[in-house]
């Protein structure tokens, strides 16, 4: 795993854009695996301001997004479909067929058919190369509550109240926040090449500490990025403040050698 400890939010997603960016202007047709919550949207912002600054060109990407809530229709501004279109979708050249978002309006009998088809279209892309991701206070990943399968592919969840709760600002009402999901499973967020963690914020140190160095649990989903090959977490340092190593990690980042700093250098 690889821990960089950055100032602040905005030089975090700086950061992680600009090996976004890199990715793309190496391989236009990289398939994006995409995260919703406020944890991302400075990444959103960086990558827009890259698209129009500096052209980089999202017409050939493909993206998939993590979850979204069950009963939610597009147009719902709690749902994460509009929360993509109108905080990065539209305002880059992605093409609307290559964007993906499991439904919110699918019927009970066919949400497993329907979670099976987002698998596919997934392998048919030819797998994700980036996997962006935020984290929950009690470390979930898209939306893995705690229990939830290592091994699990997409499918409906039941939210935790502490979630729901977490997620209700979005709502006008609290108890308008669903109780059920369908996310992609950690077996296919595992999947991808590379995955890109974001954290902001004391509320996420606890989580952020115990997914880096405590042990892998299914109490702590994220805690099985440290079987991925490729896991990245961009954080600051109020997310980085549990984290025992935190001196070992500031140090390897400051002595990284030239030959990997390809995403720094691209700044
Ligand atoms: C939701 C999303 C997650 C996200 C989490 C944290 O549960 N499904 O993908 O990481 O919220 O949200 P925030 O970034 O707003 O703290």
């Amino acid at each position: 795993m690889e821990i960089l400890v950055q100032p602040n939010p905005e030089t975090a997603s700086a950061l992680a854009a600009a090996a976004i960016a890199k990715a793309i202007y190496e391989k236009p047709t990289t398939v994006l695996g995409l995260a919703t919550g406020s944890t991302p949207l400075a990444l959103y912002r960086e990558l827009i301001r890259l698209h129009r600054d500096e052209g980089l060109d999202f017409s050939k990407v493909r993206t998939f997004n993590l979850d979204e809530y069950l009963g939610l229709s597009p147009d719902h501004p709690a749902s994460y479909s509009h929360f993509m279109r109108v905080n990065f979708f539209a305002h880059v050249n992605l093409n609307p067929q290559r964007t993906h978002i499991p439904s919110g309006l699918v019927s009970q009998e066919t949400i497993p058919a329907h979670c099976e088809h987002y698998e596919e279209e997934i392998a048919q892309a030819g797998g994700i190369d980036i996997q962006i991701l935020g984290i929950g206070s009690d470390g979930h990943i898209g939306f893995n509550e705690p229990s939830s399968s290592l091994t699990s592919r997409t499918r409906i969840k039941t939210l935790t109240e502490r979630t729901r709760l977490d997620n209700s600002a979005h709502f006008v009402n609290p108890d308008d926040v669903p109780h059920h999901v369908i996310t992609m499973g950690i077996g296919t967020i595992m999947e991808a090449r590379k995955i890109f963690l974001l954290a902001f914020g004391e509320n996420k140190a606890t989580a952020v500490a115990g997914a880096a160095e405590g042990p892998i649990t299914a109490s702590l989903p994220a805690s099985i990025l440290q079987m991925h090959r490729h896991a990245h977490f961009y954080i600051d340092p109020l997310a980085a403040s549990k984290l025992t190593r935190l001196a070992y990690y500031e140090w390897v980042l400051a002595h990284k050698p030239a030959w990997q700093r390809d995403d720094i250098a691209a700044r």
